[in-house]
């Protein structure tokens, strides 16, 4: 089967640099999304803005599946660091979604997706590794050939990569307290954000192959919101059109 790539992003301007990749464009309104279907290199892709939070995500992606019929879709956005040891700048890729504000109880347990049975979703094995190998390839050679030298500056960019759980919900995290009670109960996450559980839960249920990649943009504690938009701007970017390129490349 041809392959045809799926890419959502969090932010509206990463997603304008995903977009920028690609060639002979088309452009598809549907339900206030814009979905851009073109080819980066040779690889079929449409990209689309997720827009913000598990149900605007979930529309996304259900409309990519269903009306692009994506074969992959690749998640990537940032997120607030939760997992001890992560610093601003690094890169987590997923191995398991699980939605942190998710709670039926007692009818089910906390956590629980009603009627399918788990917490987590897993993510692609295939497709993980292969954004794994294009992100360790970009850090091999230097996150300033990414981002530039004033950003490494400005951030004191040395990132790592984790492969690890990913927590969803429909809150942006910005308190220790809030942090501590989501380590709590789920403490092998190693950070939150907005879409990638929702996306997850599509795409098992679609079975379409999926894999998340986020950016660590804060600490999800007080100081989540310093800087944010700057971050966005000189980092988030970058490294959203650098490893999707990457991606297509090894495809
Ligand atoms: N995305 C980036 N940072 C986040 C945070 N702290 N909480 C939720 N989503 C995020």
């Amino acid at each position: 089967m041809t392959r045809n790539i799926g890419i959502l992003g969090a932010m509206a301007q990463e997603i304008d640099e995903v977009k920028a990749l690609l060639t002979e464009k088309t452009i598809v309104k549907i339900a206030n999304r814009e979905f851009v279907v073109g080819k980066i290199g040779n690889v079929r892709c449409v990209v689309a803005f997720s827009k913000w939070g598990k149900v605007a995500a979930t529309i996304t992606a259900t409309l990519l599946i269903q009306e692009f019929a994506v074969t992959d879709l690749i998640f990537i956005g940032t997120a607030g660091a939760l997992a001890d040891g992560l610093k601003v700048g690094d890169i987590v890729i997923s191995k398991r979604l699980v939605q942190h504000d998710l709670d039926a109880r007692p009818i089910i347990s906390r956590f629980e997706l009603p009627l399918l049975n788990r917490v987590y979703v897993d993510s692609n094995p295939e497709l993980t590794e292969l954004a794994g190998k294009a992100v360790a390839n970009l850090l091999d050679k230097g996150v300033d050939k990414m981002v530039g030298e004033e950003a490494v500056k400005d951030f004191n960019l040395a990132p790592t990569l984790y492969f690890g759980d990913i927590a969803s919900g429909d809150q942006f995290i910005n308190s220790n307290e809030k942090r501590e009670e989501i380590l709590v109960l789920l403490p092998d996450v190693l950070c939150v954000e907005m879409e990638g559980a929702a996306v997850a839960q599509v795409c098992l249920e679609f079975g379409t192959p999926f894999t998340v990649i986020r950016t660590i943009s804060d600490t999800a504690d007080h100081n989540a919101r310093v800087d944010f938009g700057k971050f966005i701007v000189e980092v988030a970017n970058a490294y959203s059109r650098a490893i999707i390129g990457e991606i297509v490349r090894l495809v």
